[in-house]
């Protein structure tokens, strides 16, 4: 377990520079490696990160059509096409803006009818080709990373799992009640993201600070799944705003 509390923290001023700093962790992964493994995540929090990122692409200055997207997450009976899809929302948003070739884009096996063989066929894939070169990864309010719920042991796997009713809330005012959410999600594993070779968590607003607090300063459990990203050690960065990084106790700039 030693060198668990080595991972860095970056502490920026507002939204706009945490975008700004995760958007340049991205590019300069992907100039170093054209064929970067890639995997980022849903909500709000990325959005900055997206155009960012979208605005160097249309400028010529970045290419993501040799990398690979890995989707974090999705619900259960849910195709990429469905109005309430994460893999759609993720496509529209950044995938096809920012130029992915589609056929590196890897969507999770959520209508599959064996959920479990198509769970292990995403890791057989995930390994085939090195692992995930770098994860960002958002972080919910009630202490998830992907869908990887309250309860998540520190080395689970892709799997399908039960939402918690604050996460399905969470989905359901996200979409503004325009979409079901179903109660179940695929997601990829603690385990499977803290094998990433650089993972990024990204946290922003007041909102956030004392689930970010829970994460980075109280014992490692299953009840805050965030917390695990610590046995990453100095393979974990995270950049949070200064409102969602109010509540640590040793703020380090
Ligand atoms: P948010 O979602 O970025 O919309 O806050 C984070 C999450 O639930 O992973």
């Amino acid at each position: 377990m030693s060198g668990y509390q080595d991972y860095a923290l970056e502490v920026v001023d507002d939204a706009a520079a945490m975008s700004r700093r995760a958007a340049a962790i991205v590019a300069d992964q992907v100039v170093a490696d054209p064929e970067t493994v890639l995997a980022v995540p849903t909500g709000n929090t990325p959005l900055g990160m997206f155009a960012d990122l979208i605005g160097r692409v249309e400028a010529g200055a970045l290419d993501f059509g040799r990398c690979r997207l890995f989707c974090l997450d999705e619900y259960v009976g849910v195709a990429p096409d469905d109005p309430n899809s994460l893999t759609g929302w993720l496509s529209d948003a950044f995938a096809r803006p920012a130029r992915f070739d589609p056929a590196r884009v890897h969507a999770l096996p959520s209508t599959d009818s064996d959920p479990i063989a198509g769970a292990a066929r995403y890791e057989d894939r995930l390994a085939a080709l090195g692992g995930l070169d770098l994860a960002v990864l958002g972080l919910g309010g009630n202490g998830h990373v992907a869908y990887n719920e309250p309860g998540s042991a520190a080395d689970s796997r892709t799997r399908v799992l039960t939402l918690t009713p604050a996460s399905i809330r969470q989905a359901a005012a996200y979409w503004q009640g325009a979409v079901p959410i179903p109660d179940q999600a695929m997601t990829i594993g603690i385990g499977t993201l803290r094998e990433a070779k650089h993972i990024v968590l990204i946290v922003s607003g007041l909102g956030k600070a004392e689930i970010l607090r829970r994460s980075l300063e109280d014992p490692m459990t299953d009840v805050v799944p965030a917390s695990w990203l610590r046995l990453a050690g100095p393979r974990l960065t995270v950049v949070a705003d200064r409102a969602a990084a109010s509540e640590l106790s040793q703020p380090r700039a």
